[in-house]
């Protein structure tokens, strides 16, 4: 028998259904409550809403816990690839051997982008920022590549397409920022090192792939996939729910990604430590600083609105740190930095009274600057990898008998009926 809760309004009884997901997460069912009660519910930054019911991630904040398709994180940031995660983050499964090399082969099929883009890169101001770049030419992909998208064919060929090209933009806008020959993708070389190439690769300067580079990357993209229903994920879903293409939801959801509170938190990290390091100043003056009520700085790469415990990303980041830092046989003095600011913040009543942990963008940015990747463009790193998750979250939307277009309402609070005012009377 469903489950059932009680809502008393006035001498009213109400009866609303209960909702267990495979986890047993529960929900109180109000998709009739206006029309039963005539009341709406508010809830600021949607911290007790669920928006939809999904099957492609599991999170519990209060047990670290992560798992794509029901696969613990921490076994596919051992044994999978990125390409392996972004198949089984859409199609649901993972993939067999054939399907993978089909996948890989039209991952490279689709890799070039068209020769006039790069009319546009030109056109923007030397000094953009990465992220805007990529935003608004995912959203020009739609006027290039303006195929229909209705059927399942046609979806899989712009998804494709995305997966591929979003990579080769983010390479070129590097390049092209640094006023360096812009280098194409090749077909010899995986997902991940087909990146590093167009990245670094230099006709005075040839670059080597290094496979524990290579590895570290797809970990930081398999960490970075998908992430429920995050502010970028909801972004691309409620752009979506108006049925824009998914060019242009994606693009929504590069914008949303780009703040400093999501996925913008890897770059303002490394300029926080930057700064520490610099100009010489104590962990524990930063810390106070984060504590003060009345200053609003916050202790960046710190807390979450979901883990209330250590973000089981976090954790295989801050190992990767170590790894690759002694394989390049570098010392980060960032490294030092953060693991000293981790240890006095979690020791801090403050932090522990409140549950402020390493979130993964605590330590990301240590991996991404061993790698070679400039800071500004840590939020496009996060992009790429987030973006199998914002297809298959999309796709999840389009095909759900519950769909509905995303119209939130409001509590008005503003002026009851004004007469308008003439212009000579004000
Ligand atoms: N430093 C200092 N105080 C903090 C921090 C922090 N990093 N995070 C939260 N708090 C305090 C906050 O001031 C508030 O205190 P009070 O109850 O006295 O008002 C309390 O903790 C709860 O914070 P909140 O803002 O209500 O909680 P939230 O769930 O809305 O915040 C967050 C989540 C990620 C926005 C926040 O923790 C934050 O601003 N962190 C720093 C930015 C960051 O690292 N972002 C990356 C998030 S993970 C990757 C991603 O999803 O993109």
């Amino acid at each position: 028998m469903t489950e059932k809760v009680k809502l008393v309004i006035g001498d009213k009884t109400y009866e609303l259904n209960v909702i267990e997901g495979s986890e047993g997460e529960k929900a109180i069912d109000i998709t009739d409550l206006r029309q039963m009660t005539g009341m709406i519910t508010l809830d600021p930054g949607f911290a007790n809403t669920g928006s939809c019911i999904s099957t492609i991630t599991f999170v519990d904040g209060e047990r670290g816990i992560l798992r794509y398709r029901g696969i613990p994180i921490e076994q596919l940031a051992e044994y999978s690839s990125f390409r392996e995660t972004v198949y089984l983050l859409i199609n649901g499964r993972l993939p067999t051997r054939g399907q993978l090399n089909q996948m890989s082969m039209l991952l490279n099929d689709h890799s070039l982008v068209h020769e006039d883009m790069r009319n546009f890169f030109e056109s923007f101001p030397r000094g953009s920022h990465p992220m805007g770049i990529l935003s608004s030419m995912v959203n020009a992909l739609r006027s290039f590549y303006p195929e229909l998208q209705v059927t399942e064919e046609e979806i899989n060929i712009t998804v494709t397409r995305l997966l591929s090209k979003v990579r080769t933009l983010a390479a070129m806008s590097y390049k092209i920022s640094r006023g360096h020959k812009v280098v194409y993708p090749r077909p010899d070389l995986s997902y991940c090192a087909n990146f590093l190439n167009m990245m670094f690769d230099s006709p005075v300067r040839p670059y080597r792939i290094d496979e524990d580079i290579v590895k570290a990357l797809n970990t930081y993209w398999i960490l970075h996939a998908d992430h429920e229903q995050n502010c970028s994920t909801s972004a691309v879903r409620v752009v979506g729910s108006g049925r824009v293409n998914l060019y242009a939801a994606i693009s929504a959801g590069i914008a949303a990604l780009w703040g400093q509170l999501h996925g913008g938190a890897t770059q303002a990290v490394i300029e926080m430590l930057e700064e520490l390091h610099q100009n010489g100043r104590s962990v524990d003056r930063i810390i106070a600083r984060a504590k003060d009520n009345e200053n609003p700085f916050r202790l960046m790469g710190f807390g979450h609105r979901v883990y209330k415990t250590y973000d089981p990303r976090a954790k295989i980041m801050k190992e990767m740190c170590d790894k690759i830092l002694e394989k390049k046989k570098t010392h980060d003095p960032l490294l030092d930095l953060a693991k000293e600011m981790e240890a006095a913040a979690l020791k801090d009543d403050y932090f522990v009274e409140k549950n402020l942990y390493p979130n993964v963008d605590f330590y990301s940015g240590i991996v991404l600057r061993a790698i070679g990747i400039p800071t500004n463009m840590f939020p496009v790193m996060f992009a790429i990898g987030r973006l199998p998750g914002w297809i298959a979250q999309w796709k999840e939307s389009v095909d759900d008998p519950m769909w509905k277009l995303n119209r939130p309402r409001q509590i008005y609070s503003g002026p009851g009926e004004t007469a308008y005012t003439p212009m000579g009377e004000r």
